[in-house]
């Protein structure tokens, strides 16, 4: 049996846990002689409880991938499963966060926040409430509830979306670059808060950048990309310790985390520029 206190330091986890899984996925672009296979033989399973952090190139079709896992766009060939179940529309069970902010302009940072699980109508409006007030706590916004999006940082209306997002339970969260174009120490807030929020709930989260660092401070496993068509390169434990903290990232293991990760970028990217060298031709006067 368990030991009541433990349940209770528990109480915050969610108990159920969610697998993604993208099986030999493959999407193109255009038509005829324009198209282009951007995403080629796809396959990776997002363990449950962990944070899965993909790492490519701009450009290379991270937000590609988001799309078809968040049920936005289909694959061309292969599948997207959660918990086993084909994913073929959006839903709150996976809540993504895009580098854009998608606050409404016209309600504050807490109606923004309760605003879906009220729609919905599952839970009472003090319950929602409640939550809200509680997450916004804990992104440091509580001293921000009653302004405007217009009002908030950049930084601080990543965090009111982070807050959005997990009110409503998602089993998995997808983040797509969301701290993308921050100032660097807005950027390293924004990595503390998310870290401490995941750690707290362990929930299954896919989360996608094109910083080396900001992946490994984040990562359970970190998923190096190819080049375009994009597969993945290989895939790399991370063995810091959590809570995680700053200082790690000046560890040894860091260090060589990065050194491997950076190596097999470098090799993508000078494959494609040789590619792109190789196939150059003047154009005809
Ligand atoms: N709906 C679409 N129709 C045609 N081409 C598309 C479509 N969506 C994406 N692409 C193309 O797919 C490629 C990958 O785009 P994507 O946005 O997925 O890359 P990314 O890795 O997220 O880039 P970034 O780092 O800039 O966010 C680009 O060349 C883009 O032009
Ligand atoms: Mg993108």
């Amino acid at each position: 049996m368990m030991n009541a206190s433990n349940t209770d330091n528990m109480s915050d986890v969610v108990s159920n846990q969610a697998t993604l899984e993208l099986k030999e996925v493959s999407r193109v672009f255009g038509d005829e002689w324009e198209r282009e296979e951007i995403i080629k033989d796809f396959s990776l399973t997002v363990r449950p409880g962990e944070l899965t952090v993909i790492v490519g190139p701009s450009g290379c079709g991270k937000s590609t991938l988001v799309n078809l896992i968040a049920g936005f766009d289909k694959p061309d060939s292969g599948e997207v499963l959660l918990n086993g179940e084909k994913i073929t529309s959006p839903s709150n069970d996976r809540m993504v966060v895009f580098q854009e902010t998608a606050l409404i302009p016209w309600q504050t940072t807490l109606e923004n926040v309760v605003f879906g699980p009220k729609l919905r109508g599952k839970r009472s409006t003090s319950e929602i409430e409640a939550e809200a007030n509680n997450l916004l706590d804990k992104v440091g916004l509580s001293e921000f509830k009653e302004k405007y999006p217009i009002q908030l940082s950049g930084g601080m209306q990543r965090r009111a979306e982070l807050a959005r997002a997990m009110i409503n339970h998602p089993l998995v969260m997808i983040m797509d670059e969301p701290f993308r174009g921050l100032d660097a120490m807005s950027r390293e807030l924004m990595q503390e808060f998310f870290v401490r929020l995941f750690e707290e709930n362990r929930r299954t989260n896919l989360f996608v950048t094109s910083e080396i660092e900001e992946a490994i401070f984040l990562a359970d496993r970190l998923v190096v990309l190819s080049n375009r068509p994009t597969s993945v390169r290989q895939v790399i434990d991370i063995e810091l310790p959590r809570p995680r903290d700053f200082h790690m990232l000046s560890s040894r293991e860091a260090y060589e985390y990065k050194k491997q990760a950076m190596e097999i970028l470098h090799e993508e990217a000078m494959k494609s520029f040789n590619r792109a060298d190789g196939g150059y031709q003047p154009a005809a006067e």
